[in-house]
Order: structure tokens, then sequence, then C-alpha cells
């Protein structure tokens, strides 16, 4: 089929470069000349395992290009996905004014049928007026349809989520747009489950929400864990094997983050204020959230006493592992807190210190080459994300280099009675 995706950052890439491995024709569109210059010199914009290689593939093959020319890339397509920015605004609510422009900007260059996929993170009833701003702008009176199909890949597994999926939701009102959407889709075998627009929307937000109810719920455990003395690491393994509540997204630690949770949580709650309901429970999810980060510094605290004067060595900036994405990670502001109080801040992550030194996301630290020159002379080491190579450190060379042999753990990954008898004082969510 003939494909056009408008916006390349990690929704629209991956999509566009999977649809295409499918053996699609897709061109990609972005307004952004840096980046199509970057991917039209084989070069990422970002940082997703095995991405570069289905790209490389899939331009040679003359399958997939890209372009910063709207009009070319609507030519091309008979299905065009949406898959822009949808950041968050002062107050949280979504800024959909990428999606307003690519919508106008698509109904004028309109010259046949085509189907408008929203493919971004969309408020509910953004579907309607998409469709009312293509209506208006629609010089040359085509037909058209509008789809919902919200995207489910996570960072770091994009090319595996994408290729497959659990679910594929299309939420449409037209027999037409629904026929060719299920032939796209064929190739991956999976559910499908096709529904009105709103509720496709509403899917993506819930999905989404639930998920950080998750994180939250378990974050919450962890502090009963912490009162009590109990194990959260049982606690969510004992829990996980009821097929009803899963094991997925059970990992207690210092709070979730990324560009679609914090984002997602906060808009979502906006959309229902907005409507005229009090999503009271997700307000907690995001307050608790919130608490995790604060309370990372206050064990800090409780184990060195006093910050100020003192060198804290993280390791881990991204929001979680396989990804440079720092964007709301807990990093960010776990970092912040202590150099308030007047730490010194060392940091190592194996992939996003690039990110973080060329856009300068922190100041004031010390990137080091690895998590050893992180220890050395330390007076305590953080962990604030779980990336493989810190789960196979050397942690008696650990504690040697250290000037305190103390880790606090975000993301629990060591035994605790390991690091009891190797004499490192260690905190994890359950202490
Ligand atoms: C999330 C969803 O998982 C995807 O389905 C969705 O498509 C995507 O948002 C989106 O809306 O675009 P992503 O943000 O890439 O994907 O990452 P996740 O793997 O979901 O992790 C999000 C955060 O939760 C990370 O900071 C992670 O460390 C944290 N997390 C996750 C926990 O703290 N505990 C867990 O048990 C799981």
């Amino acid at each position: 089929m003939r494909i056009c995706v408008v916006g390349t950052g990690y929704v629209g890439l991956v999509t566009g470069t999977c649809l295409a491995e499918l053996g699609n024709n897709v061109v990609c569109v972005d307004a952004d000349t840096e980046k199509i210059d970057t991917l039209q010199k084989g070069m990422m914009p970002i940082y997703e395992p095995g991405l570069e290689e289905i790209v490389h593939r899939n331009v040679k093959e003359e399958r997939l290009s890209f372009t910063t020319s709207i009009a070319e890339g609507v030519d091309a397509a008979d299905i065009i996905f949406i898959a822009v920015g949808t950041p968050p605004k002062e107050d949280g609510e979504a800024d959909l004014s990428f999606v307003e422009q690519v919508a106008r900007d698509i109904a004028l260059n309109m010259k046949s049928y085509k189907i408008i996929v929203e493919k971004s993170t969309v408020p509910v009833e953004t579907g309607e007026w998409v469709a009312h701003t293509i209506k208006i702008n629609n010089k040359n009176k085509v037909e058209f349809d509008v789809v919902s199909n919200p995207e489910f890949l996570r960072e770091g597994t994009a090319i595996h989520d994408t290729m497959n999926p659990e679910r594929i939701v299309i939420g449409t009102n037209s027999a037409r747009a629904e026929k060719i959407m299920r032939e796209l889709y064929k190739p991956f075998n999976a559910p499908l489950i096709v529904t009105d627009i709103k509720s496709a929307e509403i899917i993506k937000h819930a999905s989404n929400a639930f998920l950080a109810m998750k994180i939250s719920f378990i974050n919450a455990i962890s502090r009963i864990c912490e009162l009590t003395g109990a194990d959260v690491v049982k606690i969510a393994e004992g829990m996980g094997y009821d097929s009803r509540i899963g094991k997925a997204f059970l990992n207690a630690g210092c709070g979730f983050g990324g560009f679609c949770f914090p984002k997602d949580l906060e808009a979502f709650i906006k959309i229902s204020e907005k409507l005229g309901y009090d999503f009271e429970l997700l307000r907690a999810v995001k307050k608790i959230n919130e608490e995790q980060k604060k309370l990372m510094a206050k064990k800090i605290k409780d184990a060195l006493w006093i910050i100020k004067g003192k060198t804290i060595g993280i390791l881990g900036l991204a929001f979680k592992p396989n990804t440079d994405d720092m964007r709301f990670a807990p990093s960010i502001d776990i970092i912040k807190q202590l150099q308030t109080e007047g730490a010194r801040i060392k940091v190592f992550d194996p992939v996003a210190m690039e990110r973080a030194e060329r856009h300068r996301l922190l100041e004031d630290v010390e990137f080091c080459k690895n998590a050893y020159a992180v220890a050395m002379d330390s007076d305590c080491l953080v962990i604030l994300t779980e990336w493989n190579e810190f789960k196979e450190l050397d942690l008696l060379r650990i504690k040697e280099a250290m000037k305190n042999p103390v880790i606090i753990d975000g993301r629990n990954i060591y035994d605790s009675a390991a690091m009891k008898e190797m004499g490192i004082v260690y905190r994890f969510s359950s202490m």
C-alpha cells in the first residue's frame, strides 16, 4: 500500500519503517530539515535498538524515503498517518497545534480519496476536530475518512513491539476505511479491535493510565514495606502469578518517567476535568510518583546525614534502559534536589550521556567513563536506571573505590543479603 507518515519521532519513524519492512511504500515527512537531512544521510535521530538496520534496508530497497514536503508525501499515499508531537502545555493539557497544522496541510494537498490516521496520542474528540479541519480546508473537495489508530510501542523495544503487536485498535465510522485498515494490518496477525473514533482515543489514554497506576500501586506498597520490613520484590512476585493481576509493571522504585506516562496521565486528568469528571484516582497515581522521587533524596540523606559537600555518584540517566531518552526522567529531578542541597554529582549512563551533554540537560555534573569511575571517591552511589551492565558490576571493586560504601538502589537490581555480606550499606524500595 502507499503510505505517508507525518512526524519522524519515535512513533512516526518506527511505524513508517516497520510498515515499509512489510512491503508497503512509505514516505516519512517532517518539517525539521535537520532531522530529514540526518535520515537522508542514513543516520538515526534517535537511539533505538535495531532501527538503523531496518531503515537502511528499506531505503536501499526503495520502499522508504524521507522528505520535508508534505505535498510530496500526501501525493504518494492513500493512507496518511499523523504522528506529530502532542507536548504538554503549562497546565498539563496536550498541545494539539501540530496536529491541527498537519491536518490542514494534508487537506490542502489532497487530490484523491485519503484515509487520515491519528497515530499521535490525543485527547478524546480530537478525531472530530481533525475531520472538521480537513473538511474546511479540503479545497479539491475529495472524499476522505479519519481513523484513530493508537500506538502501544515502548521505547527501547519499539521495533519488536510494532512487529509483534498484542492488539491493533482501529477507530472509525467508515466501512471503506475499516476494510483498507484491516488489509494494511493483516500481516501482523494480531487481535483487531474495531470501534468508534472516541473509544479508540480513550483506549490509548486508559491503557497508559492503567499501567502508570500499576506502578504507583506497587510503589505505595513499597512504602508499607518500608514501615514494616516486608519485601516489595517478593510481594510483587506473589501478586504477579495471579493472571488477573499479571507480573508486568509491578517493579517498585524511583517512579516512572519518559515522555508518555507523565504527559499522558496529566493530559487524561485534564480532559476528564474539562468533561466535568474529577479523576481522583489518577491524581493519586501522579502524586505517588512525585513522592517516589523525593523519597530517593530522603533515603540518601538518611544514609549520609549531611548532603552538603558530599560526592554522590549516579548510575543511569535515561528514564529506562535501552534508550537515550531523558525526557521526564527521574534522574533529572533527583539530581537537581541533591544539587540544591549542595552535593557534588558524578554520573554515568551507557547511552544517554551524549544527549545529556549535547542538550545541556544537566548542569554542573561530572560525566564519567564508566560505573567504576563514578564510584571512585563517592560517598554514595545511586542506581536510577536498570541497565544490564549495572546488574553485572564487580561490586567489591565498586566498594573499594568508594569513600563510603553506600548504595541507594532506585530499581531494586541487587540482592540485599549479598550486599550486606559484602559490607555495603544497601537501601532499596523496601528499606
Ligand atoms: C509507554 C507504554 O508502555 C507504551 O505501551 C506506550 O505506547 C508508550 O508509553 C507511549 O504512550 O508512547 P514507554 O514510555 O516507552 O512506553 O516505557 P515503559 O516501558 O512503559 O516505561 C515507562 C516508565 O515506567 C519508565 O520510567 C520505567 O522505568 C517505569 N516503570 C515501568 C516502573 O517504574 N516500573 C515498572 O514496573 C515498569
